[in-house]
């Protein structure tokens, strides 16, 4: 092969240096991912683990958690799934899904809540032959990842500022922007602060909290009413709330965040992280109990 000429040089360096521009950060990072399906895991009926275990891929180990990070890992081969994981509202604290739930072409239902809907109706088709043409695997792997990203404040957040992600900051001494301090660095600084850096350790203090600060507050979590589809809806509602309130408030560019913004913010991700669990459970025990049991055995495990 000839050696490339200047111009291509600069081409392929102008290519790579949009590539990175354009990639926006698009979840809880693995950890919180997989914290909330460990979460999950603890609550799911004897039915719908039973399910969960067919559909996931042998590379899972019947462990649903170690999925979840996985719509993160292919968002370059599925590119046509970015807009699926947030959903922007037009710099207001409010969630309106027929304004809000679209992709940058106005495409309808191209949003975080559309997706949870859309791959809960195709696991719905689970053991009916004549309607599955998806990929029910897949369709497990999204859901569980996108019920995750919903509860992640600034996945339901401005428009303008690509849900904090424009907003420069700094995390302590490090640079970071808005986005990813509450996809990674609060979850890294309470992981290090409180549980020894271990994600089961931290798992089982927010399971352990279910029965003791959060017990009053479950049932609530699990209402849900919308017998049609999910609750995605509310779960984005809340998050956008949570965003204005706690995220972004207190907040521009360049200010470094540190012990004030940290302990004031971390019990609410603690929180997140928990609520997701409980969800993903209450929805995947939905689908799958052939009982039809909508409630979550609250004392399981
Ligand atoms: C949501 O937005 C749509 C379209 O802008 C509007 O027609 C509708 O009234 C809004 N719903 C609520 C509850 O505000
Ligand atoms: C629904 O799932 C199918 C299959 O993965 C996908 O092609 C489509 O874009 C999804 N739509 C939404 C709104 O999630
Ligand atoms: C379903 O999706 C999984 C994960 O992408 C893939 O490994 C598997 O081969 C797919 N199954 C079929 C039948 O296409
Ligand atoms: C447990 O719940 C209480 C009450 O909401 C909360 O203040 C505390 O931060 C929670 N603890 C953990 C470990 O999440
Ligand atoms: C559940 O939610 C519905 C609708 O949001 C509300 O009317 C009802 O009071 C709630 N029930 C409980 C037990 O919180
Ligand atoms: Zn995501």
């Amino acid at each position: 092969m000839a050696a490339p000429r200047p111009q291509q040089l600069l081409l392929l360096l102008l290519v790579l240096v949009s590539l990175l521009a354009a990639r926006r950060a698009e979840a809880w990072g693995k950890e919180g991912h997989i914290m909330t399906c460990k979460i999950a895991e603890k609550y799911l009926s004897e039915d719908a683990a039973a399910a969960v275990r067919e559909l996931l891929p042998a590379a899972a180990g019947g462990e649903l958690s170690t999925m979840c990070p996985w719509a993160d890992e292919v968002r370059f081969r599925y590119h046509w799934a970015s807009p699926l994981h947030y959903a922007n509202t037009p710099g207001l604290c409010s969630f309106n899904s027929t304004r809000d739930c679209h992709d940058s072409n106005g495409v309808q239902g191209m949003c975080v809540i559309g997706a949870i809907n859309n791959y809960t109706d195709q696991l719905l088709t689970y053991k009916d032959s004549t309607k599955s043409s998806y990929n029910l695997t897949e369709s497990l792997m999204f859901l569980a990842h996108f019920v995750g990203d919903v509860h992640q404040p600034l996945h339901v957040a401005f428009e303008e500022d690509e849900g904090g992600n424009t907003i420069n900051v700094h995390w302590y001494k490090a640079k970071a922007n808005l986005h990813h301090v509450w996809d990674v660095s609060i979850v890294d600084t309470v992981m290090k602060n409180l549980y020894n850096k271990d994600l089961d350790t931290m798992v089982e203090a927010l399971h352990r909290n279910m029965t003791n600060g959060w017990s009053d507050d479950i049932s609530q979590w699990k209402n849900c009413t919308n017998t049609q589809t999910t609750c995605a809806n509310d779960y984005a509602v809340e998050s956008v709330g949570l965003a204005c309130k706690y995220a972004y408030k207190d907040v521009e560019e360049d200010i470094t965040l540190g012990d004030d913004y940290y302990f004031s913010r971390y019990p609410v991700v603690e929180k997140r992280l928990a609520q997701g669990g409980i969800r993903l459970a209450l929805i995947l025990n939905r689908i799958f109990d052939k009982k039809k049991v909508d409630t979550i055995p609250l004392y399981a495990q």
